[in-house]
């Protein structure tokens, strides 16, 4: 393969991405960053220079990559490398080992949420064919944007009295926005006519058809996308061939990708709105836009109103797209029968000291180690994290996954689980009632290192004596990296540990991560090579 490589500088500039003058980070002066095009087989090469105020470190994570070979390259704060810190430099080298579409972003506490993340699309190796054709091959970035800079968003999740971050102002489509000015706050600056805010547009030649590649790394929203009098079929999701469906509405979650292929074949005198609304929580963003443009109309706006989604809180709609995600026909790639291990995790909201409110898995919230993991565990800092495994269950047949949680108050751990190398492990993810009675959220789980096979959903409390394994699905599961639990749902997912290093899996809601929605694997330590100096910062003193 060939290098494929960049130089970036990571720096805060004023934008007004949604007409509200704030501070964000760009990467090369952009925001969304530069797309990094590559092969699979390639190696990129992204020499990252932090040039952050505040004294702010950084970090970047390859979303949906697997880091074969290199996991101190994985982008986590405390778990793989050391960060960089202002006015330091660190390059990144992995092979890109799989076509298909991914992202990367930082992974420096809730950093993300202010503009440092772009797409990774990697095309399949010469004479490779894919399951499908198309004309042009186009990516959007999805995100949503808050007004509140992240130090107060982070300030608000930590420092009594607890403060929730709340529905962001906007939702961003290849990083524009529109917020309405005249709701903007006292002091801000509102330019509906800035040029940073004016919706991305699409431009289409009538009866082509195009692969739209998605991505979201919205920090808190599930979100719907729509292209007005467009039908979509859905062909790839997280770097995995789909078997072909359409859909008018994609459901899109934080972390995931797909690819659909639409053609333009509409009226091609007119404009349409390509719109993507918040679903799974009560709205208070308003629809977020960008103009389809059939190439003879310049830049007209359309003259029709934009369309308003699904209803939010349609959970069956959402579950059903989960359950049409199926591997295609000619590329399924099958999981093993049995699993080695099944480790069971409830996911709930809980209270903290001083009544802030955590999430935690088994009932510990994790809490970040004095050095990164994977540092301590090739060194043998015995001292450095909680030695106690993770739990791997909790007490499912007296726990009423319906009500509020009796016993609220969370403990805190710094653990992790260490997995048998090459064994095939089950998740089986709880979703459960939150703080608020008759509530139950939506959570896109996202794991480091790997592609999982997606074995099931159900409603309800998954019974581990109940034989569930029977409704799994053997013959065609997807395989992703990121995938739902639905509101007091289950989904079973299925991995083989055979990437040597230590992998984070979480919520990719970012204050969800932060409030301690996280676990980690281990696997193979041994096996991992020496770790290079670049990473290892911190440890100098
Ligand atoms: Cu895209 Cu750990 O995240
Ligand atoms: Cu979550």
């Amino acid at each position: 393969g060939k290098i494929v490589s960049q130089v970036w500088k990571v720096e805060n500039q004023y934008k007004s991405l949604d007409c509200v003058k704030k501070l964000v980070i760009s990467i090369n002066g952009m925001t969304p960053g530069p797309t990094i095009y590559a092969q699979e087989g390639d190696t990129v090469s992204i020499e990252v220079n932090n040039f952050l105020m505040n004294n702010s470190s950084t970090i970047v994570h390859w979303h949906g990559i697997r880091m074969i070979g290199v996991p101190w390259f994985d982008g986590v704060q405390k778990v793989t490398q050391c960060p960089i810190l202002a006015g330091d430099k660190l390059q990144y080298v992995f092979l890109v080992d799989q076509a298909g579409t991914y992202m990367y972003h930082s992974h420096w506490g809730m950093q993300k949420s202010n503009g440092p993340y772009g797409m990774i699309v990697v095309s399949p190796k010469d004479g490779v064919v894919e399951p499908f054709k198309y004309d042009h091959d186009r990516s959007i970035m999805l995100s949503d944007w808050y007004h509140k800079s992240v130090e107060d968003q982070t300030k608000g999740l930590f420092v009594p009295p607890f403060t929730w971050v709340g529905e962001p102002q906007s939702l961003l489509i290849q990083g524009r926005g529109r917020y309405n000015c005249s709701f903007a706050s006292k002091g801000s600056v509102c330019q509906s006519n800035n040029t940073d805010c004016s919706p991305y547009m699409l431009t289409v030649d009538a009866g082509k058809t195009y692969r739209l590649r998605i991505g979201s790394l919205a920090s808190l929203s599930a979100l719907s996308f729509e292209i007005q009098g467009h039908n979509m079929t859905v062909v790839e999701a997280d770097g995995h061939y789909v078997a072909p469906f359409v859909v008018s509405s994609l459901y899109i979650y934080s972390g995931e990708t797909y690819s659909v292929l639409f053609t333009a074949n509409q009226d091609p005198s007119r404009n349409y709105w390509m719109a993507v609304n918040v679903v799974a929580r009560l709205p208070n963003t308003d629809t977020g836009l960008a103009i389809l443009n059939y190439r003879q109309n310049n830049t007209t706006t359309p003259t029709t109103a934009p369309p308003i989604g699904p209803l939010w809180n349609d959970t069956a709609s959402r579950i059903s797209q989960s359950l049409k995600l199926r591997a295609h026909p000619d590329r399924i790639i099958s999981p093993p029968k049995t699993s080695d291990q099944k480790i069971l995790m409830l996911s709930t909201e809980n209270t903290g000291e001083h009544g802030l409110l955590k999430w935690s898995v088994n009932n510990v919230s994790s809490i970040w180690p004095e050095y990164p993991f994977l540092i301590s565990l090739k060194k043998n800092f015995t001292n450095a994290f909680n030695q106690t495994s993770s739990p791997v269950t909790y007490d499912y047949k007296n726990y009423d996954i319906y009500s509020v949680p009796k016993y609220p108050n969370t403990t805190y751990t710094n653990s992790i689980y260490r997995l048998k190398f090459n064994s095939t492990v089950d998740l089986i993810l709880q979703n459960a009632n939150t703080l608020e009675p008759n509530h139950s959220g939506t959570h896109p789980w996202h794991l480091h290192g790997h592609n999982f096979w997606v074995m099931g959903y159900g409603t309800g409390k998954y019974d581990p004596e109940a034989d569930l394994e029977k409704t799994y699905n053997l013959v065609d599961p997807i395989m992703k990296n990121t995938v739902p639990v639905h509101p007091y749902g289950w989904t079973v997912i299925r991995f083989i540990a055979d990437n040597p290093g230590v992998w984070t899996f979480h919520c990719h809601i970012d204050a969800h991560l932060v409030m301690g929605m996280v676990a980690f694997f281990e696997e193979g330590i041994d096996r991992v090579g020496a770790l290079p100096n670049s990473i290892l910062g911190c440890l100098k003193h």
